[in-house]
């Protein structure tokens, strides 16, 4: 197994490439079950869950032939319709697979994906609206069967919580579905936007992109034609970075990035004292010499990404006052908190609530990743420790941070990846 071996305090400056969106190509990918052409993605993280994402899609019958940074796959040769246990297992997101196999083939079968570190995190909503537009589904030694014989059938789907996968999976159920899906509540996310415009520029044709209300008018069966297209910039990978520059003082810049898709992230740094000069797909980060507290609720977006608490709650250990952060999406976000202490952080966890209180002295220690995002705010806090910090368990890292080290390294940390 990896870890990372930090030694800080060090000051970071330059530039950072950002990659393209790990959660936009998951649903991208899947979608690819919908094409009847060889789909080029372009702009694709190299990270382990899209090469586990495509070794499902291979497993089922694809072939795939991975560029630089890109790929292409087609489906045509699929011949089975079973996401088995000891994929789904290491990604939760392989039950994106479950909505375009079974408008396309009319029957899957995924393992349920179970709880994960993070949470619960059920898929109830996304086999409550399969059941409402026609599919049957059944629940048998730890798979979803589903099976829809005749197609599925457009209806409205209101989504009592908003879910994302939840809405990419069945907006492309929906894409090859008989008559009109209309989605209510659907996410918003950038993710979310951009599947649906690759699909509406493909003839599906779906109104209320980017808006609560989504309606989706079926092909009924027939597959679309997919031109090559480049994945978004991963937003959730350049807010850590300008976090980054911020927790280190350094003026830092993120370039192929999207200030549209940070807005909440940029406002919260903002009010810690940052200032940001924004020019075309670049962000330079101008830091504060004294960081304030500030006070943070994850929401859907536009709110506050949950998938940013972590490593916002890394930089409110150096800031000074007290920050409350308050987890409203995840019921078990907060493992960071632990390790983050060992390292001298000043929390305290009431339920979904930390409390902050910096400024904080960290000193470089042993510390475990817990999960992806955790993983990264150990990383943050290891920038500005004292001495040497070593991350164990990156595996967590390396799901959705390209080549995190060695950006790092570019613009100045002291990191290294090392073998226990
Ligand atoms: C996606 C992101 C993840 C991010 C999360 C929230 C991907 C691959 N992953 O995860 O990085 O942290 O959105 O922004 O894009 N829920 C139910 N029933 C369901 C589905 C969801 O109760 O059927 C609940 C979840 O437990 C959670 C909330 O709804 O409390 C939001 O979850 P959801 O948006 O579905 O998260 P994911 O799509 O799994």
């Amino acid at each position: 197994m990896d870890y990372l071996k930090l030694s800080g305090p060090t000051p970071l400056s330059g530039s950072i490439k950002i990659s393209g969106a790990k959660n936009a190509s998951l649903p991208l990918i899947a979608m690819t079950i919908l094409a009847k052409n060889r789909v080029v993605i372009n702009n694709l993280p190299n990270v382990a869950d899209i090469k586990t994402l495509i070794k499902l899609l291979s497993n089922l019958g694809s072939s795939c032939e991975f560029g630089d940074h890109s790929i292409a796959i087609d489906t045509s040769g699929i011949n089975q319709t079973k996401a088995n246990y000891d994929i789904v297992k290491t990604m939760r997101a392989s039950i994106l697979v479950l909505g375009p196999i079974l408008a396309r083939f009319g029957h899957c079968e995924v393992s349920l994906p179970g709880g994960c570190a993070i949470g619960q995190r059920p898929i109830d909503l996304h086999l409550k609206a399969l059941e409402h537009m026609g599919a049957k589904i059944d629940i048998e030694a730890g798979y979803v069967q589903a099976t829809a014989p005749d197609g599925l059938k457009g209806c409205e789907i209101v989504f009592d919580k908003i879910t994302v996968t939840g809405t990419a999976n069945i907006v492309m159920a929906a894409a090859l579905a008989h008559g009109t899906t209309t989605i209510i509540n659907a996410a918003r996310e950038p993710e979310v936007v951009q599947l649906c415009e690759v699909l509406n520029s493909s003839g599906v044709h779906i109104e209320g992109i980017g808006t609560p209300v989504l309606k989706i008018t079926g092909r009924a069966g027939q597959l679309v034609e997919i031109a090559p297209f480049e994945v978004i910039p991963d937003r959730i990978e350049g807010g850590t970075y300008l976090c980054a520059g911020a927790i280190t003082n350094s003026e830092l810049t993120i370039t192929g990035a999207r200030a549209d898709h940070l807005g909440a992230v940029l406002a919260k740094l903002e009010d810690m004292g940052c200032r940001f000069t924004i020019k075309g797909d670049s962000i330079t980060l101008h830091p504060t010499h004294e960081l304030k507290a500030v006070n943070i609720i994850t929401q859907e977006y536009p709110a506050f990404p949950t998938d940013m608490q972590a490593q916002f709650l890394a930089l409110a250990t150096q800031a000074k006052g007290t920050s409350i952060i308050e987890e409203r999406l995840f019921e078990n976000r907060f493992m960071h908190v632990s390790e983050l202490k060992r390292m001298g952080a000043n929390i305290t966890l009431n339920g979904n609530v930390a409390t902050v209180n910096g400024k904080c002295h960290l000193s470089g220690t042993d510390v475990m990743a817990t999960d992806l995002r955790a993983s990264s705010a150990l990383v943050l806090a290891a920038l500005v420790a004292e001495g040497e910090t070593n991350v164990h368990r990156i595996y967590h890292l390396d799901r959705g941070y390209e080549g995190l080290e060695k950006k790092l390294a570019d613009v100045g940390a002291s990191v290294e990846r090392l073998k226990e």
